[in-house]
């Protein structure tokens, strides 16, 4: 069956211009000058709208055993919520723990998304044990399971942690097997220490997560990870969930030089601050409680953050979803910030807020496109099949619309939730129509697809490596 996608404006990387998108079955089959396609069977009007490649979210955590419980959206949940907000593809975080056989952890992900999932998906791996059978795994991994990224956390000592021998070890293997190391660039001894003295001051409201982690720990962290790849003969290197302007200074210096050296951010970081959420009175904070933490306003994070997005010092926009309600969650830290579940959920809106980049004249249409899908499809190994209309490639498109108005709010979310971070957010733009694989799943605010439609995607190695 065939889908003639008529009278919008498509938007690449490269820019917008106008055409018409075929879609035949599950791929796009051709790309025409306006009017000159093939009325088929079905055609959508999309006239006054943009023509997106499906948004690609790079890193969520999904049901994630984390912080003395779960993130509250589950693989139904939060696909479906993203599906709504125009992503149509995720990269979960599959996890092995110290001790157990990574092969273990990424079978029990797998089971965990088994007829789930409403779009399609793909893992990462979390090595939480850097041993020579995890090293080994590695390889496997990569070789047959199609996960070719690594996540390894410089932060949570006790349990995730790796200490920089470990780091060094999985670097090197993943410079023999070409897989992109993703680091958590947190120096988490240190902030432990942080985090005891201000307990033992009585200083337990939310905001002092934020004060306990200074940008320095994460720009010093980012750094050291910098140089252990650049000893592990150039290992390629993935900042997730970057925060701070000294930590964008280490990754632009790094690629300045030409290094393997990559980062992403987060729409929190874009638009939140450690005084205006984290600080909120009494435990109102906790909402906005992940790590790396919310910055000052009195500081150029942010600003910086929009610049490096420009300058493609930071190429991807990811939301680092890992949602809590706050009953029962991220109540658990009342009188002690440290047992907040850290985390954030954005899933359904991370397509909304960057294009309020765009009205706001901080992003370009095109660089729009290319952060939320064409450079994560390119980076986690997905391209050209995600993140591009172009014929052969998965029909994911989003139509969005200028002219509509998104309005934030825990009442009409789709995330499991109890609170949004977004809370009463206007964003001057709608998702309007979303075809996963050229099914039409969301239009016009009805959503019409199904837990269990969404496919594994095996990832093959990232783009960028040369
Ligand atoms: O606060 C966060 N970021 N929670 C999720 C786990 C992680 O470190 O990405
Ligand atoms: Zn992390
Ligand atoms: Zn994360």
């Amino acid at each position: 069956m065939t889908i003639l996608i008529k009278g919008g404006t498509v938007v690449g990387p490269t820019g917008p211009y106008p055409a018409d998108v075929l879609v035949d079955g599950e791929t796009i089959a051709a790309i025409f000058a306006p009017g000159r396609g093939p009325e088929g069977p079905e055609v959508i009007d999309a006239g006054g709208k943009y023509v997106i490649p499906g948004a690609i979210d790079g890193h969520t955590h999904m049901q994630m055993p984390f912080g003395g419980t779960e993130a509250s959206d589950t693989f139904d949940t939060g696909t479906r919520a993203a599906a709504i907000g125009g992503t149509t593809t995720i990269i979960d975080f599959a996890i092995q723990r110290y001790g157990e056989v990574v092969q273990d952890g990424l079978a029990a992900w797998h089971a965990k998304t088994a007829d789930q999932c409403h779009i399609d998906y793909g893992f990462h791996m979390i090595v939480g044990g850097v041993d020579d059978d995890s090293l080994k795994a590695m390889d496997q991994l990569v070789a047959s399971e199609g996960i070719t990224s690594f996540k390894l956390f410089m932060a949570y000592p006790g349990v995730f942690y790796s200490d920089d021998g470990q780091i060094l070890r999985a670097m090197q293997k993943a410079r023999d097997n070409g897989a992109l190391i993703m680091m958590h660039a947190e120096n988490g001894p240190a902030i432990d220490v942080l985090v005891k003295q201000a307990l033992e001051r009585g200083e337990t409201d939310p905001v002092f997560h934020g004060l306990t982690r200074p940008q320095e720990l994460e720009a010093e962290a980012t750094s050291r990870a910098i140089w252990l790849a650049s000893v592990a003969a150039d290992c390629p290197l993935y900042i997730v969930h970057l925060s701070a302007s000294k930590a964008l200074e280490q990754v632009k210096a790094a690629r300045d030089l030409g290094r393997n050296v990559f980062a992403e951010t987060c729409p929190q970081y874009l638009y939140l601050t450690l005084e205006d959420q984290l600080g909120a009175p009494g435990f109102e904070g906790a909402k906005w409680v992940c790590s790396t933490p919310l910055r000052s306003k009195h500081e150029n994070h942010r600003a910086d953050l929009w610049q490096g997005l420009r300058t493609n010092d930071l190429s991807v926009v990811s939301t680092d979803h890992c949602p809590f309600c706050m009953k029962d969650q991220k109540e658990m830290g009342l009188g002690d910030f440290s047992k907040i579940p850290n985390g954030i959920g954005s899933v359904e809106h991370r397509v909304d807020l960057l294009y309020q980049g765009v009205v706001d004249g901080k992003l370009s249409l095109a660089r729009w496109v290319e952060t939320i899908a064409t450079t994560p499809a390119r980076m986690f190994g997905m391209y050209p099949k995600k993140g591009i209309i172009a014929p052969g490639s998965d029909a994911d498109i989003v139509l969005y619309d200028p002219a509509g108005r998104t309005r934030i709010s825990v009442e009409t979310h789709h995330m499991n939730m109890d609170y949004s971070a977004w809370e009463g957010w206007e964003i001057d733009g709608k998702v309007d129509t979303v075809l996963s694989r050229g099914e039409v799943i969301a239009s016009g605010g009805t959503y019409t697809g199904r837990a269990g439609r969404g496919k594994y995607v095996p990832r093959g190695l990232s783009d960028y490596l040369i």
